[in-house]
């Protein structure tokens, strides 16, 4: 008889994306013709930029022609790309990564949710709430939750509550954890941290022996010159902190997928005996056995992103989707609703209307005016009462949105 990992059974529900598709699909089969907008997940519309089309086509040409062609490349990502990525990513900033610290691979999600296999199942872990839902899934599939309770937690994760209060960043918790997990700029919540407040978990991870797990997805939108982009620009960092970086928003690469995670060489964890291990040595060594790289095409066209011609070319799309987002905030806040974030982040985070329950809402925007979101509980309970408005779409959508949501008096 075969038995099946039971932990699959405390998830709460389906995957969050999933599940909204399909309710909207089910809207739209029985009222056919609506026009629906959708500005739920964060998936980028805008196409890929001139110059990674171009190195993409050349990297297909090499793979067609004897000379040229590459069978298997390096697990962990080519040196032309990892170069780059050190250099235009972290030296720009003052900032010292080798690229034999960078681990490319085919997405932010994937590496977010692999990296807790090479800890032992008994760490704790500590999440934001509202969180991206893959820690937290991820964690409860391992077996490092208890079930879940009434309220929508887990037993045995500690929650760090992400409020007005605090501004959306986490407090350091009241008990000790051992993996903390954050995201700046934050999905979902669009807040961003300074330096300061990253210097303190810093400081409270070297002094627990503890380890972050910074993701920097959304690290492109930032424009104000203040906030950090890499953990790595706080002192101490390299030494208890692993940062996964995508160019699925950045560049447009969510369906072309590429990206990679920082190990550096001096982030350490023990085995029960006390010793020190390289977390490195461990990713690789999980990354070499489950995975074979990312295609050399796809490698190819992700470099083109490191170009003085490409790095102004995506940030020419970024600037459209932070247009977006300033339009959306300004629009929702005409409409007297209280809005966070879309500034630093493409992720605007709105307080329900009327006590609203998040799923209230969500059915409210979509029966009235044929516009999703998402809504904030599915990201954590500390999430009921607000939503998540993405800035990924078409201009002109967007306004449209706008127009609605203002017309209906919503
Ligand atoms: C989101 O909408 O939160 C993101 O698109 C999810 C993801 O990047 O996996």
């Amino acid at each position: 008889m075969t038995l099946i990992n039971e932990n699959y059974l405390k998830l709460k529900a389906g995957y969050l994306f999933p599940e909204i598709a399909r309710r909207v699909n089910s809207y739209i089969d029985s009222n056919p013709g609506t026009e629906i907008i959708k500005l739920g997940i964060g998936d980028v519309t805008e196409p890929l930029t001139p110059a990674v089309v171009t190195a993409f086509h050349e990297g297909v040409r090499e793979m067609g022609e004897p000379k040229t062609f590459r069978g298997y490349g390096p697990g962990q990502g080519y040196d032309f790309l990892k170069k780059l990525i050190a250099e235009y990513d972290f030296k720009k900033r003052g900032v010292d990564i080798r690229p034999g610290e960078i681990y490319v691979s085919d997405g932010a999600k994937c590496d977010t949710g692999n990296m807790q296999e090479i800890f032992a199942v008994n760490n704790k872990i500590a999440i934001g709430d509202p969180v991206y839902p893959v820690y937290l899934d991820t964690n409860v599939m391992a077996g490092r939750s208890g079930v879940c309770q009434e309220n929508g937690t887990y037993e045995n994760i500690i929650y760090m509550p992400c409020t007005e209060n605090n501004n959306f960043i986490p407090e350091l918790p009241q008990q000790p954890a051992d993996i903390i997990y954050l995201c700046f700029p934050n999905n979902p919540t669009g807040s961003v941290a300074s330096r300061q407040a990253l210097k303190e978990w810093v400081d409270y991870a070297r002094q627990q022996r503890a380890v972050i797990l910074f993701d920097a997805a959304y690290e492109a939108f930032i424009t104000d010159k203040e906030i950090p982009h890499s953990i790595y620009e706080v002192e101490g960092a390299k030494e208890c902190a692993v940062e996964f970086r995508s160019l699925s928003k950045t560049a447009g690469f969510t369906g072309t997928r590429l990206a990679y995670t920082v190990v550096p060489d001096k982030v350490k964890a023990y085995d029960t005996a006390g010793k020190e291990h390289s977390l490195a040595g461990l990713w690789q060594r999980r990354q070499n056995t489950k995975f074979n790289g990312v295609s050399y095409p796809v490698q190819k066209a992700a470099a083109a992103c490191f170009s003085d011609q490409g790095q102004k070319e995506i940030t020419e799309r970024l600037q459209y989707y932070l247009t977006n987002a300033a339009l959306i905030k300004e629009e929702l806040t005409k409409a007297g609703h209280k809005v966070y974030g879309g500034i630093n982040a493409p992720y605007l985070w709105m307080k329900t209307p009327d006590g609203q329950s998040s799923w209230q809402f969500f059915d409210t925007l979509l029966h009235q005016v044929g516009v999703v979101g998402t809504p904030g509980a599915g990201f954590g309970c500390s999430g009921e009462g607000y939503f998540r408005f993405s800035a990924f779409g078409s201009r002109e959508k967007i306004q449209e949105a706008m127009e609605r949501i203002t017309a209906a008096g919503i």
